[in-house]
């Protein structure tokens, strides 16, 4: 096995607790382990979950407001105005130039749509709505699908199926397990319906960042990648396409992610907490 960067040190004079000694097992054996930074504390916990509540209830809004004939630019009217409101700041608002707080991606748009007053949701439309909040300092990051009216069966499929694909790839994340465990059982899903998996995107790390290590493949090898461990916050957001999993970025504006074949994708996301148990979802 090819070793990997020693990640995990015992700070000079602090005794060796039972994480470390078992976290040192896998490294010593050449598994890449997290950094000791990448544990949160349950300070930082709290943080992050206080954060989720307010995320979820963004998502809660644009639920209960969506409909046809709204602007992609008045879904994020409302993001902005509740999260300011109830002491948050929307994480993409600057974020790297991104203009708006939140992103918005039609049909054949996989992510990073930026909102504006010329998307006006139709009918059929299949629309993912991404928020991130700070709270604190803290982040929380979440996505949900939203279908307009009535759908082709197609698109319904595709957006149940990614669904699936998130829940999936939560259960197949256990402690002291691997970040491929989770990729190897998405892309399996994904491929058993007919689906493809987009890989240049992936989940991450996220909690005291916006996106901080590791990254979380949608796609892989069981027992391969970073380890998990408990303490570990990070998202799991895989990004489903009907046709090709290749995308390209929309020259334009530098953001908008386009499925190559311009057949639509689906896409939902959580941040999650990795507990002695599993995960624990800290964004409902
Ligand atoms: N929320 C996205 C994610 O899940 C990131 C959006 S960054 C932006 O990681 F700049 F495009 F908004
Ligand atoms: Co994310
Ligand atoms: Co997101």
């Amino acid at each position: 096995m090819k070793r990997n960067k020693i990640n995990w040190r015992v700070p000079k004079g602090m005794e060796i607790t039972d994480l470390d000694r078992k976290v040192l097992y896998y490294q010593d054996r050449g598994h890449l382990v997290p950094t000791r930074e990448l544990i949160k504390t349950p300070e930082q916990i709290e943080g992050i979950r206080r954060s989720g509540i307010i995320n979820t209830g963004v998502l809660d809004l644009v639920e209960k407001e969506i409909h046809a004939g709204m602007s992609t630019l008045e879904i994020d009217k409302l993001v902005y105005d509740y999260t300011i409101s109830h002491g948050g700041i929307p994480a993409t608002l600057g974020y790297e130039g991104f203009p708006k707080s939140c992103c918005t991606s039609i049909n054949e748009v996989v992510c990073h749509g930026i909102p504006n007053e010329f998307d006006i949701l139709e009918e059929g439309d299949i629309i993912n709505v991404d928020c991130t909040t700070i709270l604190d300092g803290y982040y929380a990051d979440a996505s949900r699908m939203f279908i307009i009216g009535k759908t082709t069966p197609k698109k319904e499929k595709l957006v149940q199926v990614a669904r699936e694909c998130l829940e999936i790839g939560m259960e197949a994340a256990k402690p002291f397990g691997f970040i491929g465990d989770i990729g190897h059982a998405i892309e399996k899903h994904a491929k058993k319906n007919g689906f493809s998996v987009v890989r240049d995107l992936c989940g991450h790390g996220v909690g005291v960042e916006f996106h901080e290590e590791p990254d979380v493949e949608h796609f892989g090898k069981k027992g391969t990648g970073m380890l998990l461990v408990p303490g570990m916050v990070f998202t799991i957001e895989p990004m489903i396409n009907a046709g090709t999993w290749e995308v390209f970025i929309d020259e334009e504006d530098g953001w908008t992610v386009v499925t190559e074949d311009e057949l639509p994708s689906a896409q939902w996301e959580h941040t999650f907490l990795m507990t002695e148990n599993g995960l624990e979802i800290l964004t409902h």
